[in-house]
């Protein structure tokens, strides 16, 4: 690891951040509140101070670590996972009982999707919070909450947990009282006594479950008003116009840092301040949200970092991490999804080609140096397809048959295609369709699985090429920096749970295809590498092993820029770091081997990583990724794969 000694406590610390970080609360609080900023900002310290003192003597310890070598989610070796309690342990305490594994897989993040307790009956997955304080009973106690963080710190893992902080549920201890009156908690929330303003705001709003809860508002019979509700009928959206929105929920995020968690992920955070006449998404507003909490959680604990959950277009992205227009930079979430490298992969593979998806991420804007994107292959919602007209258009496409393509792609409805997956959220009115599927069902496993047990004349190699497919997504995921997240299931080659659509809470929301519980049946076999899930495991072990002996992966202040390699087939990158030397990542998306291009990184003392003893000169096969260095000071080739 990284991390440093633990240093000797200095004087007055809490003051020292005060200092530090009180122009950043500042600035995000004036352009929220205009005149009320200062009374906000004294009680949003006093809070901080509060919970400092509060905090847990290894939690100052590891605060002080941090504070010597800030960058820590920034490492090479940082690998994540990203699982449901209930699905991946039946409870905390069962998680717990399962980091063993996650220590054997390599995983030192481990992202924990939405534990607090939920409403009572349907819930969204666990999106509508009733009690931020407590987890769900049916997952255990407070005490086993901590019991789970201290083990998980103990063995180097760092907990991410989801905090909801556009909406609370409609059983919320908020949400009750100002169903029964109280004003205060009424004003927490948007309501409105007829029509005409939701009437206003609608016609502008996009649905983001069209099927499931059409429209952005609900009537409340106890409260004789419509809420406002972007989600479900039950998630009522927070009004972060009202300082007391961001003084309650600044309570909630202090909270959750002293019980140990080290990343928050801020959950639907694009959605948070409203505007009329636009969307209400990524409003200027919604950073200056993160920002404030940012400086806060700074004060009293400074060894949480913030996940920005943006899933939003590519020109909306970076903005989460700090980068705002003309290159000024603001301290806001340290961390992002990366969704576009993410839909871009799977379009490089349903369309084997890689121009969209080299111009598209060419256009991202550099991140900030203290900051780093979270890359995925699949998580627990669909995937929408985030693919910009004007990127499209400049190679050639239209966006909307694009889009169109990929949905289509994805549900199996071509001939040529090996998906095998499900349609979410269509829009009849647009035609938008997002997609949902494990990665081996969308990769082409479950359609040649099926064609097996068909038997007949079938195609021999489409399992091969449906784990190549695995292997070449997070092949990406893994070289492109950042901290690459396993997605439960993934590891093992597992596929959709086909349960859902017979199960009354899930029939109607198809993202619980890709929601299944873990797999004791097939877990077992990762170890014989002649099934799906022991190559699929040997590859990710394989992927591990490999970053953590990769310098140039190490971010804080790495640049990483898209090339032309002659080949429309080929993603290429190059990432380049001030201290540990470059790292050229080459991906062939199509179905033909290629030669592979000249580029003044690939000397002839270059090594790929992935595969060392590959003779040279080198080409690469349909589906390979190769990871390649030409520092060897830098890039150890690791030892071949433990199991
Ligand atoms: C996020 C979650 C998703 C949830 C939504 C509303 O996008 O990932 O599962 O439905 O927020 O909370």
């Amino acid at each position: 690891r990284l991390d440093p000694p633990t240093l000797p406590p200095v004087a007055n610390e809490f003051d020292a951040r005060l200092a530090e970080w009180r122009r950043d609360l500042e600035s995000a609080l004036a352009g929220l509140y205009g005149d009320a900023a200062d009374s906000v900002r004294d009680a949003l310290v006093e809070r901080a101070r509060a919970a400092d003192a509060e905090r847990l003597p290894e939690l100052v310890d590891l605060d002080r670590a941090r504070n010597a070598s800030p960058y820590w989610y920034q490492g090479r070796q940082r690998v994540g996972y990203m699982a449901y309690v209930d699905r991946f342990g039946g409870d905390l305490a069962g998680v717990r009982r399962r980091i063993p594994y996650l220590t054997e897989l390599g995983i030192d993040t481990l992202h924990l999707l939405s534990l607090l307790e939920p409403r009572h009956g349907e819930n969204d997955g666990g999106y509508a919070i009733r009690d931020y304080r407590r987890p769900d009973p049916r997952l255990g106690t407070v005490d086993d909450f901590h019991d789970l963080i201290a083990d998980l710190r103990s063995n180097g893992i760092s907990l991410c947990l989801d905090f909801v902080i556009n909406h609370t549920s409609d059983d919320h201890a908020w949400a009750r009282a100002a169903a029964a009156g109280s004003e205060y908690h009424r004003a927490l929330y948007r309501t409105y006594p007829d029509r005409t303003e939701p009437d206003a705001w609608e016609a502008t709003l996009p649905e983001v479950f069209p099927n499931l809860a059409p429209g952005s508002f609900t009537w409340n019979d106890e409260m004789d008003r419509w809420v406002w509700t972007t989600f479900r009928e039950f998630q009522w959206d927070l009004d972060w116009s009202n300082p007391d929105v961001m003084l309650e929920v600044a309570d909630l995020a202090l909270g959750l840092a002293n019980d140990g968690v080290e990343i928050l992920r801020l959950d639907a955070i694009a959605f948070t301040w409203k505007r009329l006449g636009t969307n209400c998404q990524n409003q200027p507003e919604a950073h200056l949200i993160a920002q404030a909490l940012r400086a806060v959680l700074a004060m009293a604990a400074p060894s949480t970092v913030l996940l920005a959950e943006a899933i939003v277009g590519p020109d909306d992205l970076v903005a989460y991490l700090g980068r705002h227009e003309h290159g000024s930079e603001r301290r806001e979430c340290e961390l992002a999804y990366h969704n576009q490298l993410m839909v871009q992969g799977w379009s490089m593979v349903a369309s084997g080609r890689a121009d969209l998806a080299r111009h598209a991420i060419s256009r991202l804007a550099d991140i900030p140096d203290r900051s780093t994107w979270f890359t995925y292959v699949r998580c627990h919602d669909d995937i929408g397809w985030a693919i910009d007209d004007a990127d499209a258009a400049h190679v050639g496409l239209s966006g909307s048959g694009h889009r169109e393509y990929l949905a289509a792609f994805y549900r199996g409805e071509f001939p040529q295609s090996f998906a095998r997956g499900l349609p979410f959220g269509r829009n009849e009115e647009t035609g938008d369709e997002r997609t949902c599927g494990m990665t081996a069902t969308l990769a082409g496993v479950t359609a040649a699985l099926a064609a097996d047990e068909r038997g007949g004349a079938h195609d021999a190699g489409g399992l091969d090429r449906a784990i190549e497919r695995i292997l070449l997504l997070y092949g990406i995921a893994f070289g492109y920096g950042g901290i690459p997240i396993i997605y439960m299931g993934d590891e093992l080659c597992q596929q959709d749970d086909t349960a859902w659509a017979g199960t009354p809470s899930q029939a109607g929301d198809s993202r619980w295809a890709h929601r299944p519980a873990f797999d004791d049946e097939l877990a077992p076999l990762r170890h014989d590498p002649t099934t799906p899930t022991g190559r699929v495991w040997a590859g990710l072990r394989h992927l591990v092993e490999t970053r953590t002996a990769c310098l140039p992966l190490h971010d804080d202040g790495a640049t990483v820029r898209m090339f032309d390699p002659g080949n429309r087939s080929v993603f290429a990158w190059h990432r380049s770091h001030p201290r540990f030397g470059d790292l050229v990542g080459l991906a062939n998306v199509g179905d033909d081997t290629i030669d592979v291009v000249a580029h003044p990184e690939l000397r002839p003392e270059a090594i790929d990583l992935l595969a060392p003893h590959d003779p040279r000169p080198w080409r690469i096969a349909p589906r390979q990724v190769r990871w390649i260095s030409a520092d060897a000071d830098y890039a150890t080739v690791p030892a071949p794969p433990s199991g």
